[in-house]
Formats: C-alpha cells, structure tokens, sequence
C-alpha cells in the first residue's frame, strides 16, 4: 500500500522517525505508567531498547508497516503505525503519546490524520481497525473520537508475558469515513 512520509495537521507535523529522535523516545518511553498497557515492552525501559525501536522503524518497509513520529513544537511526543495487510484489505492502527501530553487530543489529532491518509492513498482500503486492552480507556476513547465502533470484547483473547487479558477491537470502515 501508499503512505505518505509527511502529514500535517493543526498542532502536528507527522514524519517518519531518525536516528536523532532516540533521546526523545527514551524520554516517554521509560516512563512506567506510560507503558502500562504495552506489556511487551523491555523493563526497566534503557537508551538502547529506544536505539532499537527507532532502528526497526527504519528499516520498516514503509508500505507495509509505517510508522509517524508525532512533532509537537520540534519534540517528538509519540508515534503513530499501521501495519497494512494488503490482501486483506485491511490495515490495524496503533499510537502512543508522552504522559506529559495525554488529554491534549494529540492523539486524536494524529490519529484520524493518518486513518484519512491511509484511506485517501489506497482506495482499496476497506477498514482500519484498532485494538487494546479492555482496561484502556484513554485508548478505547481516541478509537471512539476518530469514528471507530467498537466491534467486540475478546474475553482473554490476548496473553502478554504470561497475563490474559480482555481485548476490545474497534474499526472503522471507509464507507463510515467517507460519511
Ligand atoms: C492512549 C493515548 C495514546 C491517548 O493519547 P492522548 O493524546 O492523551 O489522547 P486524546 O487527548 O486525543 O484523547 C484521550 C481521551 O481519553 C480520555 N481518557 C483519559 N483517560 C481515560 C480513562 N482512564 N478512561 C476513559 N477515558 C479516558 C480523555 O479524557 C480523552 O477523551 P475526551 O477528549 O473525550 O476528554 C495515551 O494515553 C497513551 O499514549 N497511552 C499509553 C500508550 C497506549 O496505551 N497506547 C495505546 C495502546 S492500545
């Protein structure tokens, strides 16, 4: 599939991630609150799983698997993926922001930035889903705001280092995007 590098909202500019943006990674992500919810994360959180997370992103094929990272001010304060399944015609969203910008509606903002993007460059696209943990409901909240419905609760449909847990699944479709 298609995705642009750049994306620019009101507040955001969206690019792929550099090797210059590890110290604000590491930043936000050693933060423990912060990656409650993303049990698959190394802790204790070190400067080399930020190198790591950066290097992957790119060598990330990007038409597969693009990620953004979120601009705010020069800062990178999060990052925005999808993981694109072409056959399927289908692509999955993720997005994580700085603790020190939650309730901003950044995430929000980029979000649906990007669901608009992926559907505007790949009109094969047919939906765009999201998932977390039951427990989430900042992330539940964003799905919800960018137009995602939620499509059901899989009871202990994920198991993270050792722990099952409710997953919620959203989506949005392009006949909902378009209206
Ligand atoms: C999920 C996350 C990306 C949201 O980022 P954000 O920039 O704060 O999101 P927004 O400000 O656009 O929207 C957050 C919404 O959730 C609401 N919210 C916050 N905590 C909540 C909670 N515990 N339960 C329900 N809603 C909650 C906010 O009030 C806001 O809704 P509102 O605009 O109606 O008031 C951020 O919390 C985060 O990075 N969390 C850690 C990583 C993560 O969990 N990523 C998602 C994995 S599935």
């Amino acid at each position: 599939m298609n995705f642009p590098d750049r994306i620019e909202t009101d507040r955001l500019l969206l690019r792929p991630f550099t090797l210059a943006d590890v110290d604000d990674v590491f930043a936000y992500a050693r933060d423990p609150e912060w990656s409650r919810f993303l049990r698959l994360l190394p802790r204790p959180y070190l400067r080399v799983h930020a190198e790591q997370f950066v290097a992957r992103q790119l060598l990330a094929d990007r038409s597969a698997r693009p990620t953004w990272a979120v601009v705010v001010d020069e800062a990178v304060v999060g990052g925005i993926g999808l993981r694109a399944d072409a056959p399927q015609r289908r692509a999955e969203l993720g997005y994580s922001i700085a603790r020190d910008q939650w309730g901003r509606g950044l995430c929000t903002e980029g979000a649906r930035a990007v669901v608009e993007a992926a559907f505007i460059a790949n009109p094969e696209l047919l939906r765009i889903h999201a998932r977390a943990d039951a427990d989430n409901g900042a992330s539940q909240r964003v799905m919800t705001k960018i137009g995602m419905v939620k499509e059901g609760v899989f009871r202990l449909g994920r198991v993270e280092r050792g722990e099952a847990f409710d997953e919620a699944w959203y989506a949005i479709l392009r006949r909902d995007w378009e209206g």
